[in-house]
């Protein structure tokens, strides 16, 4: 990694801090003074700023259970953003993989790997999500079979991928999708002539949403969960 960046990602600089105390040659690599922010750090040498080891802080990745009512972009003026729900040092450079609407709830990833956010939400991606989904009037007898030959979206050339549903009640299912289309499962049951009540996301991928999470809450990914989309 640049040294510029592995200052600003492990201690309170910003970027451009970092190359500034990097040009005044505060900065040391294994006790050698670095004055070139672009010079690579490698994972086993030690970063010193006026003589101080810095610890390397790598990625970051959580899950948060997102509530109703919060937003799934950086900033807006009125509502709260789910990245304010995370109490990180430099929680600015996060970004959220995989937006939710403000009125649906559940598994919310937050990462600052734009890799790995991209593998994951990419539309080419076809890593699976998992919604519990409330319908305003009853599930139809055909849906499981239209689903899984491919909804038509209104306004998309090509129908959805299959999808696969399990029905809990008259008006509840789980859903499984291969894809993330903006508005997608409120979009797929217009077009089965429904309206989507509410929608919590349960699972992306093999990354299950913890249930000890009470809305709002987050957690770090285990080096397993993080493993799993790699
Ligand atoms: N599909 C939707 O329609 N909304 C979401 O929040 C997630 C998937």
């Amino acid at each position: 990694m640049r040294l510029d960046k592995y200052i600003s990602n492990s201690t309170d600089l910003s970027r451009s801090e970092a190359k500034r105390v990097i040009k005044h040659s505060l900065v040391a690599i294994d006790d050698r003074t670095i004055s070139d922010p672009a010079q690579k750090v490698a994972p086993n040498q030690i970063v010193t700023i006026e003589g101080a080891a810095i610890r390397h802080v790598g990625n970051r990745y959580f899950m948060l259970n997102k509530p109703a009512g919060v937003v799934s972009v950086s900033k807006d003026k009125l509502h709260t953003t789910a990245l304010q729900l995370i109490y990180e040092h430099r929680s600015e450079t996060l970004q959220i993989a995989g937006r939710l609407d403000i009125d649906s709830t559940g598994l919310l990833l937050i990462t600052d790997d734009g890799k790995w956010n991209h593998r994951l939400t990419s539309p080419r991606s076809d890593c699976a999500k998992l919604y519990s989904v409330g319908l305003a009037t009853e599930i139809g007898a055909d849906y499981a079979q239209k689903l899984a030959a491919g909804v038509q979206l209104e306004g998309e050339k090509h129908r959805c991928l299959p999808a696969s549903m399990q029905q809990i009640d008259s008006h509840h299912l789980s859903l499984q999708i291969a894809e993330g289309k903006y508005h997608q499962v409120k979009r797929m049951f217009a077009a089965l002539g429904n309206h989507v009540m509410s929608l919590h996301r349960t699972q992306i991928g093999s990354i299950l949403l913890d249930t000890d999470l009470e809305p709002g809450d987050y957690r770090p990914l285990t080096p397993a969960e993080v493993a799993s989309s790699q």
